[in-house]
Order: C-alpha cells, then sequence, then structure tokens
C-alpha cells in the first residue's frame, strides 16, 4: 500500500503549537508486508506507529517493510515526522480492516507527536487550528485563499525540533501572551479571506521567533528582502525552513530571494495549500 502524505508548515508566526497548513509537498510511504521486520524498520517512527495503533486496538502488529519516497526534507520544519506518523496510521487503519474514523486518527497521532499543529493538516489539508485538552482534541479546519503566493525556503542545514524549543523562554508576560493570541486569530482570518493587509499586520510573533531565527543564520537577509517587497516572512514550524507570503506573484520578489547572498545554500520553491490532506494512492 502507498500512502500520500503532504508537507505541512506549523505556527504560521503568531499560532505557536495551535495551527499549521498543508502544503503540495509530498512523501510517498510504501508499506509492504513481509515475513520479517528487520531492526531498522522495526526502530522508526513509521513502524512505531503501526504498532501503537495495532496494540491500541488489541491486535498483532504485522511484518513490514517499509519504503519512504518524496521531496519532504527532514529536520526541516515541514513535518517530516508528523508525515511518518499520519500515513503509518492510514496504512494500519486500512490494513487491519478496523476503518476507525478521522478524529481517531488524530488523536492517535496527537500522542505520538505530542503536538497536533502538524499532524491535524498532514490528515486533513487546508489550514487547521487546534489544541488540546485532556483526552480531547478540539479543531477546526478552514479554506485558505488563492490569491497568495507562498514560496518556502528550504536550507541545506537541519534543525532539531528539540534544539529550537530549548530556546523559547518558558514563561512570558500578559502583554506577549495579548500579542500573539490577537494576531493568531487575524492570521487565520486573512488566509480564509484573502486579506493581505490584515495578514501583514497580523504575521508577527514574540513567543519564539526572536528566540528561534538565531538558529538561522540568513533569517535577517531574507527578512529584509521580504519586507521590501512588502512581504511577510516567518519561520516553518521549528525552523529552520522560511515561508514568505506575497499578495500574489511577485516574480521580483522570487528574484530577490534567489540572489540574496546567503552563507548557507537554500532551495527556493513556489507551493501552494492543499485542501486534500493524506490519501492511500
Ligand atoms: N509547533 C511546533 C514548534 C512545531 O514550533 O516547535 C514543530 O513540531
Amino acid at each position: 500500500m502507498i500512502v500520500r502524505v503532504p508537507a505541512t508548515s506549523a505556527n504560521l508566526g503568531p499560532g505557536y503549537d495551535c495551527m499549521g497548513i498543508a502544503l503540495n509537498l509530498y512523501n510517498d510511504f510504501h508499506f509492504i508486508l513481509s515475513d520479517k521486520t528487520d531492526s531498522e524498520t522495526e526502530k522508526s517512527l513509521m513502524y512505531q506507529s503501526v504498532d501503537f495503533f495495532y496494540k491500541k486496538n488489541n491486535l498483532k502488529t504485522p511484518d513490514l517493510q517499509i519504503k519512504v519516497t518524496g521531496d519532504i526534507p527532514m529536520s526541516r520544519g515541514l513535518g517530516s515526522s508528523a508525515a511518518c506518523i499520519v500515513s503509518s496510521l492510514v496504512f494500519a487503519n486500512e490494513n487491519s480492516g478496523l476503518h476507525l474514523d478521522e478524529d481517531t486518527l488524530l488523536k492517535y497521532a496527537t500522542e505520538i507527536e505530542g503536538h497536533p499543529d502538524n499532524v491535524a493538516p498532514a490528515l486533513m489539508g487546508g489550514h487547521v487550528c487546534s489544541f488540546v485538552e485532556g483526552d480531547e482534541i478540539y479543531y477546526y479546519k478552514t479554506d485558505v485563499s488563492e490569491r497568495f503566493a507562498i514560496y518556502l525556503l528550504i536550507p541545506d542545514f537541519e534543525l532539531k525540533t528539540k534544539t529550537a524549543r530549548e530556546v523559547v523562554p518558558k514563561e512570558t508576560t500578559l502583554a506577549n501572551a495579548v500579542f500573539n493570541i490577537s494576531r493568531a486569530n487575524l492570521v487565520t482570518q486573512a488566509l480564509r479571506v484573502g486579506d493581505f493587509n490584515l495578514l501583514r499586520g497580523a504575521a508577527k510573533d514574540v513567543l519564539h521567533e526572536p528566540y528561534r531565527k538565531k538558529l538561522i543564520r540568513d533569517y535577517e537577509v531574507f527578512k529584509e528582502r521580504a519586507n521590501s517587497e512588502g512581504a511577510v516572512l516567518f519561520i516553518s514550524g521549528a525552523g529552520p525552513s522560511l515561508i514568505v507570503i506575497s499578495d500574489g506573484e511577485n516574480a521580483q520578489l522570487l528574484e530577490k530571494l534567489k540572489n540574496a547572498q546567503t552563507l548557507d545554500n537554500w532551495r527556493i520553491e513556489e507551493l501552494k495549500v492543499i485542501d486534500e490532506g493524506v490519501k492511500i494512492i
């Protein structure tokens, strides 16, 4: 069985740990039933997620070979681990014949990943806002206007989520909390209705980006180039990839991003938010 999962970008600036979008960049996960699972596969996040599903439902986990092909780079803030988890749960759900509903798969995926901001859009596509309280996951999926151009900037170095989370202060002020809450809310509205001015005002963060940008040597170069064209820039998930959004296609902006004098090598792609999440192909 082959399961295709989109890349996801969490946070969108002020929505730290509570929102994400699905992008048209994919990995294909090939699950092949086998006589024996080799030790490397057994240790993989994919196999562990399949095992999680079968154990939760008191079933025997099948032996598997798992292969991954596709374009989502690892440890770049593009939801590669969410893709591993979601593909594996969808495989297990189909292969077991249980056909549990999407909410249950979201619960399982969140339990494995620790937060729903990447796994939710990987499962259902679009732009998903979410939070967890006790056993309950509250979420809402919204469409994203096609008005915007989204440029994804992916560097040639990895940044472990653990490292990027360690630099974020554990406590903040009331003013900072209000700054982010008010903006996160309006990022969602701006994306939905296609209001670029609202997005430009709202796509700012004081909780994590000021600390994480120091881990991305070329951050300021791209920020300056994006701002010079009136575009917004934020860190994709925990980084180090960056997302630039402009009000429609902007060839000059794309050139400026591509020609930036950078310390690391960056791959730049124009992507779209997609409405469809994971699927069996
Ligand atoms: N919301 C998470 C973070 C995404 O910013 O650390 C990475 O898993």
